[in-house]
């Protein structure tokens, strides 16, 4: 028996699991365990022998179970504290990072123009992109075989109908169901085969007119000046005499370049200016085409280009960024962050 308890104890030692336990239970205490054993060799003495020993043995058992229980509650102690360890949660180390979404930078320098035009009293029109060449060209005076096609390279889908290259359609679309006087702007993406650092074939504009009596160049110049003040603070702006078909006299607007302070960098082809709009008194054939009598209402129009006025606001050098959807450059317009706005 002294044996048997000795290679019980060591066997104990060498516990590492629930699994080794069971299988020294199973050795010692089991059916066919060695404790067990000795019980079945108890038929073979006489009474008084088999008093003695059987309490022998069974102390044997009652010590082997003893020491089974107390290995199994050690065992299971350290495994809660183990899962324990694993699972813990570390309340000092700092949060996850939570990503909020933000607008778009051409979105959020499409609010911003309206809001200043709004507040000067213009209203909000929208026009289709898909467009009839009738009101793309035609109507804006450009008939077919006009040199000034050659201006804008155009996606044709058909014949009659464009991905519109302008906003300016949106004059006559505007004109032809609503009286005079008009005063709106028209926000919306056109289409040109046109790809470098300062174009991209999908571009903003936003379209301006408005028309009424006595309407002259100076409110032009004024209602532009005041809104590209509000727009960029106070950078250099110059009115460049231009031409387009629907407006006479017709006029392109630069602004300082930002990128470089002036001093000519790539951006503005080192000019020291980035053209940002072109606008003009609207032509008489426009505005008759419109349906508007040009002896009573005369009136201005012009086209500028979002991106262009993102770029030159933000200092942004490259007209694809604002298409490759690269987070990096997305999330610096956040409005979590809290940089802009
Ligand atoms: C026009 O599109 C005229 N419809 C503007 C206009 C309206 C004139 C009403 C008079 C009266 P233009 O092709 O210059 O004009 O384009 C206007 C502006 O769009 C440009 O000043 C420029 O800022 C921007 N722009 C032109 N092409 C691109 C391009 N491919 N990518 C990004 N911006 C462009």
């Amino acid at each position: 028996m002294d044996e048997i308890k000795k290679e019980f104890e060591e066997g104990l030692k060498r516990v590492k699991d629930f699994e080794d336990l069971k299988q020294l239970k199973a050795l010692f205490l089991g059916k066919k365990g060695r404790v067990t054993a000795l019980f079945k060799r108890l038929k073979d003495l006489s009474p008084e022998e088999k008093k003695e020993f059987g309490r022998e043995i069974n102390e044997l058992k009652s010590y082997c179970e003893k020491l089974l229980d107390e290995k199994s509650r050690e065992l299971f102690e350290r495994a809660k504290q183990e899962s324990i360890e694993r699972e813990a949660i570390d309340i000092t180390l700092p949060a996850r990072n939570v990503n909020f979404g933000g607008l778009h930078p051409i979105t959020r320098t499409i609010m911003e123009i309206e809001d200043i035009f709004r507040s000067m009293g213009f209203g909000v029109e929208v026009g289709p992109e898909i467009e009839l060449d009738l009101f793309n060209f035609e109507l804006l005076n450009i008939p077919k075989e006009h040199p000034a096609r050659d201006m804008q390279d155009t996606f044709y889908i058909n014949d009659n109908v464009v991905l519109r290259t302008h906003t300016s359609p949106t004059q006559i679309r505007v004109m032809k169901r609503q009286k005079p006087p008009v005063m709106f702007i028209s926000p919306g993406r056109v289409y040109r085969r046109d790809s470098d650092i300062t174009h991209s074939p999908m571009f903003h504009q936003v379209e301006g007119l408005l028309v009424d009596k006595d309407i002259r160049f100076s409110d032009l110049k004024g209602v532009l000046s005041g809104f590209l003040k509000l727009f960029f603070g106070d950078v250099p702006v110059r009115f460049r005499p231009s031409y387009f078909p629907f407006t006479e006299p017709s006029a392109e607007v630069d602004i300082g370049c930002i990128i470089c302070g002036g001093k000519g960098c790539r951006v503005c082809s080192y000019t020291g200016y980035l053209e940002v709009l072109g606008c003009g008194m609207v032509h008489p054939n426009v505005l008759k085409n419109g349906g508007y009598d040009p002896e009573k209402y005369t009136g201005f129009a012009f086209g500028l280009g979002v991106e262009r006025f993102a770029m030159l606001k933000y200092g942004i050098d490259n007209i694809k960024l604002f298409f490759e959807n690269d987070l990096r450059f997305l999330e610096q317009f956040s409005f979590a962050k809290g940089r802009l706005l």
